[in-house]
Parts: C-alpha cells; sequence; structure tokens
C-alpha cells in the first residue's frame, strides 16, 4: 500500500512536471515568430531604403539590439549556428551538437521548417529551432555575394563564416534558455 502511494504521488508529481515542461517550452516557442518577424522586416525595410549594404548596417546596429528587446525575463533569446558572422553569435557545446543533430536529420530527409530541440541542461530549459537558408538570405550569406557588399561585410566582420550557404539548406537556428527548477517541487 505504501509502495503503491508512493508510486502513484511520483508519476502524479512527474505528470505535473511533463504539464509544467510542456507549458514552457510552449512559452519559449511563442517568443520565436515575433522575434523571427522583427528581423525580417528589419533587413527588408533597409533593403528598400538603402539596398543590402545600408541593410548590412542595419543588422550589425539592430540584430544584437532586437535579439535582447525579445529577451523576456526569464527568457535569453538569440542567433546561433556552426558558422558565424558575428562572433558574438557562435555555439557553445550544447548549441553545436543540436545544430549538429538538426543538420543530420536534415539529410535524412526530414525537413526544417519545423526542427525544434528542447532539453533541460544544467537547470535550464534551453530550445533550439532550425533556421533555413530561404532566397533573400543568398544576398548576404549565399555563393555569390556581390563583390561590393562583400567588402563592406568584410569590414563589419572580418571573421565571417557565414557565406556559401545553398536555398533551403541549415543557416542556423534561434536559441533560448530560461532557469527551471528541478520538478521536484
Ligand atoms: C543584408 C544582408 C543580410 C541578409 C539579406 C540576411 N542576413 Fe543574416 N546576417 C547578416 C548580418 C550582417 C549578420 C550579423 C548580425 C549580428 O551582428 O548579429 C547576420 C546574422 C545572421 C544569423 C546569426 C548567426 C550569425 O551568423 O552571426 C543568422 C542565423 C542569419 N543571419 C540568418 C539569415 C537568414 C535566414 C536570412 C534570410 C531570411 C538572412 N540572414 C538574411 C546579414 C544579412
Amino acid at each position: 500500500m505504501r509502495f503503491i502511494t508512493a508510486a502513484l504521488l511520483s508519476s502524479l508529481s512527474m505528470g505535473a512536471y511533463a504539464d509544467n515542461y510542456q507549458a514552457l517550452t510552449a512559452e519559449g516557442a511563442a517568443l520565436i515568430p515575433p522575434f523571427q518577424q522583427q528581423l525580417l522586416a528589419t533587413v527588408k525595410t533597409a533593403m528598400q531604403s538603402g539596398g543590402p549594404v545600408k541593410a548590412v548596417e542595419a543588422c550589425q546596429l539592430l540584430a544584437p539590439q532586437i535579439a535582447s528587446e525579445h529577451s523576456q525575463s526569464p527568457w535569453k533569446v538569440g542567433r546561433t549556428a556552426l558558422k558565424v558572422r558575428n562572433p558574438a553569435n557562435a555555439a557553445d557545446a550544447w548549441e553545436k551538437q543540436v545544430l549538429e543533430q538538426f543538420a543530420k536529420r536534415a539529410e535524412a530527409g526530414e525537413a526544417l521548417a519545423d526542427m525544434l530541440h528542447s532539453e533541460v541542461v544544467a537547470g535550464e530549459l534551453r530550445m533550439m529551432k532550425a533556421i533555413t537558408t530561404g532566397e533573400p538570405c543568398l544576398a548576404c550569406h549565399g555563393k555569390n555575394i556581390e563583390p561590393a557588399l562583400a567588402a563592406v561585410i568584410d569590414v563589419g566582420y572580418p571573421q565571417d563564416e557565414a557565406r556559401g550557404f545553398a536555398l533551403g539548406e541549415l543557416r542556423g537556428a534561434f536559441t533560448l534558455r530560461r532557469t527551471v527548477d528541478d520538478g521536484n517541487d
């Protein structure tokens, strides 16, 4: 009897933990679309008003600011990739391993569009969502970057690795994190 109660209690608290985990991942996932939309709108507006050179300047100036605006405490949102333009966006060990998994899953035929991974790591809930290389991205991340534009990118990002991407390829990922309790409360 005592055993049954303990098992029941433990499965109940596991259930509560699972519910909580689901609610938190949904909360995190909901932060991604407005973040993504603002980044896209910012690049698009800058492209229209001043062409790609202006858009690179806008990205450099505004991308980090947009990320911090969309980081609603306790969440922190950002972007990362295996090959980054801004070294401040470099993947840590966990992110690198998730990005490598995304690339493998894509190779095996899975669509990048809904590729998402979440995990509790060292007291934090961490989430990543794959970013696909779309047509408008190629001007700045593709194989044939206009020389004048490449020169501007070189000045802003002397260590740029984020070139040579093909349409539909994994470009990187949104990355989110927040602290969580261990689920035993
Ligand atoms: C006008 C040029 C331009 C276009 C178009 C552009 N990007 Fe970028 N991208 C940049 C710049 C500049 C950065 C570095 C921003 C920073 O300093 O944080 C960047 C950074 C990124 C990063 C963060 C990781 C890193 O490399 O530092 C991702 C992911 C990314 N871009 C994806 C995309 C995708 C997907 C598209 C198409 C929807 C796109 N970009 C279109 C210029 C561009």
